[in-house]
């Protein structure tokens, strides 16, 4: 019995690979590759030293996800599969509805006509929007103020309703924080495409000399140096929190969103000053305009995780940013770098 991953291939997904297979889980990747490689899954076998099946499908393909049903014993999905640019939302939120809604429609259809009915859902801090007060607890409301957070919200309430109408589900809504850094391997990591929206990435690029400078968006937040402060988590605490949801689901029923985060707030200056501490390497900044849609605070209350799941993010910012430049350094052009057919990769068509 196998755990289907779709988005397996993703910054996330390829992470959460590995936790599960050092967990000693049977896994099946799926992906359409839209914004990843499938180079980060022949690196996932060779970290592990285990083989494991993908495939190359895209969800809104009915046809295609259900032989991968047919194909395979299907006990639980972890659901990544999905586009996640606030601003490409924004100017495109038709594709967003379609993609991440549709396709999330059609999985969940599969899964119950193939009487699979444990989930865990990627979803976002997002769907908390401007909190009123912080620290963020999983009973606070939810709005936000673009497409790709309404696809979160909507998915959340879908989902919910799935499970009112059978309650035979086990579901788990993992609502994260601020994913940065990566595999202490510096073999897998975050590979954006194009321009990076984020921080760390940005600031890896200034590092590596790809950019020039750095542009802080505001300093004028009513915070301790007056730059935004988030809740930065290491993204292999964040895979590890996925492997509790997993163990949860399988073992009951209902449905529960729980925050992963590390309940601590870094600002802007603080991560700048932080990696410029560890790595050695100088990020040369100026300060910008507020960029539209940004929160001053955003940090969670992670209690929920840790009381019901048994999970806490171990590490900390300074690993946060030395990993982030490890994989950086190792792979100045992300997945596309010379070294892709060093990896064997086993799998199927
Ligand atoms: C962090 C801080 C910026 C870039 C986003 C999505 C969220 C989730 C995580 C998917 C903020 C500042 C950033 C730069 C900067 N993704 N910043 N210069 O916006 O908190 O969350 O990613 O679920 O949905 O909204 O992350 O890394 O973009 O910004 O000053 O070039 O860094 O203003 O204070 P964010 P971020």
């Amino acid at each position: 019995m196998a755990i289907l991953i779709t988005g397996g291939a993703g910054y996330i997904g390829s992470h959460t690979c590995i936790e599960l297979l050092n967990a000693g889980y049977e896994i099946i990747c799926l992906d359409n590759f839209s914004n990843s490689k499938s180079a980060s899954l022949n690196r996932v076998a060779a970290i592990t030293g285990k083989s494991f099946k993908w495939y190359e499908v895209d969800l809104l393909d009915r046809q295609g996800l259900e032989k991968v049903f047919i194909d395979n014993e299907i006990e639980a999905v972890i659901h990544f599969a999905g586009l996640k640019a606030v601003g490409e939302s924004v100017a495109s939120p038709l594709h967003y509805y379609h993609n991440n809604i549709t396709g999330t429609l059609i999985l969940c259809e599969m899964m119950e006509k193939y009487d699979v009915k444990k989930l865990v859902f990627s979803s976002s801090a997002t769907v908390y929007g401007m909190p009123d007060s912080v620290p963020i607890s999983e009973d606070f409301p939810m709005h936000t103020t673009n497409p790709y957070g309404r696809t979160k919200i909507m998915i959340e309430e879908i989902l919910q309703d799935l499970y009112v109408s059978d309650i035979s589900w086990g579901i788990c809504l993992l609502r994260y924080f601020n994913p940065i850094g990566a595999h202490e391997s510096g073999i897998i990591g975050e590979d954006p495409n194009g321009t990076p929206n984020n921080l760390m990435p940005y600031i890896t690029s200034v590092a590596s000399g790809k950019r020039k400078e750095l542009q802080v968006y505001g300093c004028d937040y009513p915070t301790a140096d007056g730059t935004g402060v988030r809740d930065y988590i290491h993204v292999v605490d964040l895979a590890n929190g996925h492997v509790k949801a997993l163990e949860k689901v399988m073992s009951s029923t209902g449905v529960d969103a729980y925050n992963l985060g590390t309940g601590k707030g870094n600002s802007v200056l603080e991560i700048i000053a932080t990696f410029e501490e560890v790595t050695g390497k100088r990020i040369p900044y100026t300060f910008a305009a507020r960029r539209p849609g940004d929160v001053a605070e955003c940090y969670s209350d992670p209690s929920k995780a840790k009381e019901e799941l048994g999970w806490v993010a171990k590490r900390g910012i300074k690993e946060m940013c030395r990993d982030a430049w490890n994989w950086q350094e190792k792979n100045p052009d992300g997945y596309k770098g010379k070294d892709n057919n060093n990896f064997k990769n086993r799998h199927l068509p």
